[in-house]
């Protein structure tokens, strides 16, 4: 089944072409140019490149994966779907469809996907038009995707070569730590996903950029603070606040500890820290803080369930620290833990949608009405 999927819950226009847990071709258009000189993503902005970008970004997907001869088992058999992908073909293939010159079958795309949840409203709402009118216009079914069940799966995406082959197993344990997440959930089954923790205010890559922000240096800020805290000589000078670490459950909270740094930095604790020349080491406490926080209440979620399976999406899952401590604790708890294989799979992008999606399709999970289908910005796993 070749799924054609759809990300533009944020500042990414993603499209990708997968099959079973393959990505037979993905384009990500990145804007994060257009949003960083405002220090964070600005939704109108957002909306306007999506706009702008989704036909360009359809196109280029097909195209890609047409050239890499991974659309159809026979290359001469006519498809609507990859000779027609943009707007103005579109009445034509319909056309040829209903004349019965082209058959659904035919086609080499099977199913739409599209991220409907959670993400901007306006940002959603492009890629969900463009998802409805190729479904529509293809005949093939539409799978509206949650964007976070796209990054549960992430680290079982494989290339279109089929690499690298890692076995789906339940159950699992996910840390998904992201911009706009930290979540610690439980996959039990396909579709049955519990959690088991996640923060109550900010998002852990939400505090990183807050606080790069602070500190002057521009967005987003983890990968930013990540550089820094590279080359220092003590990893936690600061020993900032690990909020929330004494209550007995998996719950985080990041949002004081932004607090704490702005106070800091305004020398109300007593500090004299001079920023410039100790920015460095402010950077890698500051990130030492959040990690340390979100391995100790994985670690708690990995007490109370017994998983030794884990798994770790979304974009922060990108950085080599928080890598570093996750593997450290697999270690000591004779786990396994996965990261998605390619970095490009850590932020957002259609691949993991793809995946999901494919999922969900195994579960019949298609959308019934495509018309009615609506965003939902705060979309949650349905608890089970
Ligand atoms: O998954 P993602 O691309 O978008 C959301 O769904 O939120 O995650 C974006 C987040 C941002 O907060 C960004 O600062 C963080 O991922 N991030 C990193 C790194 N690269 C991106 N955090 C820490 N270290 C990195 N290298
Ligand atoms: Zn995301």
């Amino acid at each position: 089944m070749k799924i054609l999927a759809i990300d533009t819950s944020a500042d990414e226009t993603s499209v990708a072409i997968t099959e079973g847990f393959r990505v037979l071709s993905s384009t990500i258009a990145s804007q994060i140019k257009s949003h960083n000189v405002w220090g964070g993503i600005v939704p109108s902005i957002a909306k306007l490149a999506h706009v702008e970008r989704i036909d360009g970004v359809v196109a280029e997907t097909v195209r890609k994966a047409k050239k890499g001869r991974l659309l159809h088992a026979s290359p001469s058999k006519q498809c609507f779907a990859c000779d027609k992908p943009r707007r103005s073909s579109q009445s034509s293939a319909k056309n040829r469809l209903l004349e019965g010159v082209i058959k659904p079958q035919d086609a080499c795309i099977n199913a739409i996907a599209v991220t409907y949840g959670p993400g901007l409203s306006i940002a959603l709402e492009v890629g969900i038009n463009k998802a409805k009118e190729l479904a529509t216009a293809w005949k093939v079914p539409l799978i509206a995707v949650n964007h976070m069940e796209g990054h549960l799966y992430s680290p079982f995406v494989q290339n279109s070569k089929g690499n690298p082959h890692r076995e789906l197993q339940y159950p699992f344990l996910s840390l998904l730590i992201s911009g706009g997440h930290t979540q610690i959930v439980l996959a039990k089954e396909n579709g049955k996903y519990e959690i088991i923790g996640e923060t109550v205010d900010d998002a852990a890559g939400e505090a990183l950029d807050k606080a790069a922000k602070m500190l002057g240096l521009g967005y987003p800020g983890g990968p930013i603070l990540e550089r820094l805290a590279n080359d220092v000589e003590n990893i936690d000078k600061y020993k900032f606040p690990r909020p929330m670490i004494g209550e007995k459950n998996c719950m985080m909270s990041f949002s004081g500890l932004k607090t704490h740094l702005y106070y800091y930095l305004k020398g109300e604790k007593g500090s004299t820290v001079d920023m410039q020349k100790d920015l460095k080491n402010i950077a890698s406490a500051f990130q030492e803080a959040v990690f340390n926080s979100v391995i100790r209440k994985f670690e708690r979620a990995v007490n109370q369930t017994g998983v030794k399976y884990w798994t770790v999406g979304g974009g922060v899952s990108i950085n080599k620290r928080l890598r570093y401590l996750m593997r450290a604790l697999a270690q000591k708890q004779g786990a396994e833990v996965i990261f998605p294989p390619y970095p490009y799979l850590c932020g957002d992008n259609a691949a993991m949608i793809g995946i999901a999606a494919y999922m969900q399709a195994q579960r019949k999970d298609f959308v019934i009405d495509i018309v009615a289908l609506e965003r939902i910005p705060r979309l949650k796993f349905a608890s089970q």
